[in-house]
């Protein structure tokens, strides 16, 4: 089976007259160390797609494989566990936390786990390589949308999702 696979899925938002099919039978699979884009008009789909990929939401319809694990069959207690161990997300609005900062940021994926330790020399090489080592000890209000943006992608791999 693919790293990610995804069989009819269906999501739909709101009730009733307020519905919105946002997804309708979506079938994708993807292989390990495939990169794959996913490319759309705005409100065709993208983030709710990602968002139920990413263990973030949970379809109306259909199934979703990561790593030969159903994760929409998962509690959300488990779901949790799963995805930060094993995915990792940038936000469209990058969602980092005001009162961090750029450093305490990038390892709260790991401070959350308990029983696992910070391995401060990747945390240091993931701050260097995206060029924001100097930003370390700012907050987020003080970087422009770029330091953001690369803030967020340096906390999404802290575990080596
Ligand atoms: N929480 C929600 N409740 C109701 N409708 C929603 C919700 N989130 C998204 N939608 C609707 O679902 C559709 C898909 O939205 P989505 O955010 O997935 O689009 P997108 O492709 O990411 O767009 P963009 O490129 O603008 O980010 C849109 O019609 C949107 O209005
Ligand atoms: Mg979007």
């Amino acid at each position: 089976m693919s790293i990610l696979e995804l069989q009819n899925v269906e999501k739909i938002y709101g009730e009733k007259e307020n519905q919105v099919h946002a997804l309708q039978n979506i079938n994708l699979q993807v292989e390990e160390g495939e990169f794959a884009a996913i490319v759309g008009t705005s409100g065709s789909g993208k983030s709710t797609l990602l968002n139920l990929i990413g263990g973030l939401d949970y379809p109306t319809k259909g199934k979703i494989f990561v790593k030969n694990r159903e994760i929409g069959s998962l509690p959300r207690k488990k779901l949790t566990i799963f995805r930060r161990r094993n995915i990792g997300f940038v936000f469209q609005n990058y969602s980092l936390m005001p009162v961090l900062n750029v450093y305490d940021n990038v390892a709260l994926p790991v401070t959350f786990d308990r029983g696992k330790h910070i391995n401060r020399k990747y945390i240091e090489e993931l701050l260097r390589e995206l060029g924001v080592w100097e930003k370390r000890t700012k907050y987020p209000s003080e970087l422009s949308g770029g330091q953001q943006q690369r803030v967020a992608i340096a906390r999404a791999l802290v575990n080596k999702p």
